[in-house]
């Protein structure tokens, strides 16, 4: 009997390798490792540890094997093996790592959030529900409504400032980021001092500088006692977010929506796919999560902004050409809106640019099944780290990567996007907001560069934090004065 156990491993051992050796796949090379902690080490000591991972591609190779405490991983760099990981086999690398601490932050199920959940028939059914709103096309009535929402909501933000006083402008910038978004899915309007919306928002701010942090006891779970008492806290604050969407957003439009009728919003959108039931089922609770995820798609534009505007701060330069290029194309008689974008190239740049600076990962992904990248093996399960830190500030990629030069995106006048820049990662689970970020960080800062000048607040220093979206809560105050 043992030996015929023993013969089978050897016929499957031997089956694989034969199968490696015909598919001419290589092993990654892997640097040697520590015990329990495995290669974990290799990534302290750098701003950000994408940093890391383009140190590891200099000395090992564009596909590198490590094992990060109890996770094999692997980290790939150079655009061509992150297109082949993003698109040419997107099929294979389109599930997310199985971190505990997202499944705590999804009540027990990371599959009930849009980001972290891995690929499945409901998450393609979430993604085609959402389109319409998130990537409404030009000349459409989405569009039309979008464009004069964001108009108002900016010119409500900008009522809110008080010349060349110090302006605490996160908090403004978050709500009115949250009733654009309230707004263009759900149909809701909050006054920006409605107690419980002020409070919802704040929520949604603290959940998001969360989950854009990196933690050992992702790679080592026994380290999760450590963080018990913070998702704890993460807990009850997804809690209160869910009441406030129940009680302030959903209200009785699930109970009292008519299958006959075509969706006005993401809502009822949503409300018509599950009450209609058919396609992939898709139970309430679950919509419910998408919902309260794309709500929360505005603390990232806000906290793109206020990075934004914090790089701007310190690059007079730079705003002046903004307000050149307002002057000449929309003057002062009336508002800047989205529709102006096709003629402000270099606005359009400047978003580009902080997008490029800021490099912000791409989520990780995980292989689904035995694959290959550049030749190289991966096996199923293994987390994927695609550089795209490399991509955005690689000096082989860009001139002078460190400047902020929105030059660097115009041509002819126009806008381009070079091949290499994928802030919004690519293939199925590519980005589903990133065209929000774009019209309503375009809105915002045209409305506000078109009547101010951005001035530093006394004994504010501005280090734009980098490697991540997220900034801390009370990072960053500016002055304002009238042009
Ligand atoms: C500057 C701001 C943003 C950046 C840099 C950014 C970047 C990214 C990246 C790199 C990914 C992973 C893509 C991949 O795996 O290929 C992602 C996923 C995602 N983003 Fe964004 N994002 C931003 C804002 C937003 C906003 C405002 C929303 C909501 C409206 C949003 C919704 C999503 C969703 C739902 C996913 C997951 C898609 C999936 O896994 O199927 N993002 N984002």
């Amino acid at each position: 009997m043992l030996a015929l156990v023993c013969y089978e491993i050897y016929k499957k051992n031997k089956d694989t390798k034969a199968l490696c050796v015909e598919d001419g796949l290589k092993e990654p090379p892997t640097p040697r490792k520590m015990p329990i902690i495995g290669h974990l080490h290799l990534l302290g000591g750098y701003e950000v540890p994408y940093q890391a991972f383009s140190f590891l591609g200099k000395k090992y190779g564009n596909v590198v094997k490590l094992q990060l405490g109890q996770v094999k991983c692997v980290v790939v760099n150079d655009q061509k093996n992150i297109r082949e990981a993003l698109v040419t086999k997107g099929h294979h690398f389109d599930s997310r790592p199985n971190f505990q601490r997202y499944k705590e932050l999804f009540s027990g199920n990371k599959e009930n959030s849009l980001a972290f959940c891995d690929w499945s028939e409901t998450q393609k059914t979430r993604r085609d529900l959402l389109k319409a709103y998130t990537f409404p096309r030009a000349f459409s009535n989405k569009f039309a409504s979008l464009e004069t929402l964001i108009s108002s909501s900016t010119r409500t933000l900008i009522s809110q400032i008080i010349p060349e006083k110090t302006v605490e402008l996160k908090p403004l910038i978050l709500r009115s980021c949250a009733n654009i978004f309230l707004n263009h899915f759900c149909s809701k309007n909050f006054e920006i001092d409605d107690e419980r919306f002020v409070r919802m928002v704040e929520d949604f701010d603290e959940i998001f500088y969360e989950v854009n942090q990196g933690y050992a006891a992702d790679f080592l779970p026994f380290l999760m006692p450590f963080l018990k008492k913070n998702l704890g806290r993460m807990n009850a604050l997804t809690h209160r977010i869910r009441s406030f969407v129940e009680d302030k957003v959903v209200e009785n439009r699930y109970e009292e929506f008519d299958l006959e009728t075509d969706p006005g919003d993401y809502i009822e959108s949503f409300i018509k796919y599950v009450k209609s039931g058919d396609g992939p089922e898709l139970p309430w609770d679950t919509a419910l999560f998408a919902l309260e995820d794309i709500i929360g798609g505005h603390s990232a534009v806000g906290n793109f902004l206020m990075k934004l505007f914090g790089f701007l701060v310190e690059l007079p330069d730079v705003q002046r050409k903004i307000q050149e290029e307002i002057d000449a194309v929309v003057g002062t008689a009336r508002d800047v809106t989205i529709a102006d974008r096709g003629s402000m190239p270099y606005v359009e740049g400047v978003i580009f640019e902080a997008i490029r600076l800021i490099a912000s990962p791409i989520v990780p992904r995980v292989a689904n099944q035995d694959s290959s990248i550049d030749g190289y093996k991966i096996e199923q399960g293994t987390v994927l780290f695609l550089n795209n830190y490399d991509l955005s500030m690689s000096d082989r990629l860009w001139d002078r990567p460190e400047e902020f030069l929105p030059e660097r995106f115009l041509k002819d006048n126009r806008l381009i996007k070079p091949d290499h820049f994928l802030p919004f990662g690519g293939g199925r689970r590519s980005c589903m907001g990133y065209k929000m970020v774009q019209l309503v960080s375009f809105g915002i800062l045209g409305g506000f560069l078109q009547k101010y000048t951005i001035l530093p607040a006394e004994n504010e220093s501005y280090k734009v934090p980098i490697g991540s979206l997220a900034l801390a809560k009370d990072t960053f105050k500016f002055r304002f004065v009238r042009r």
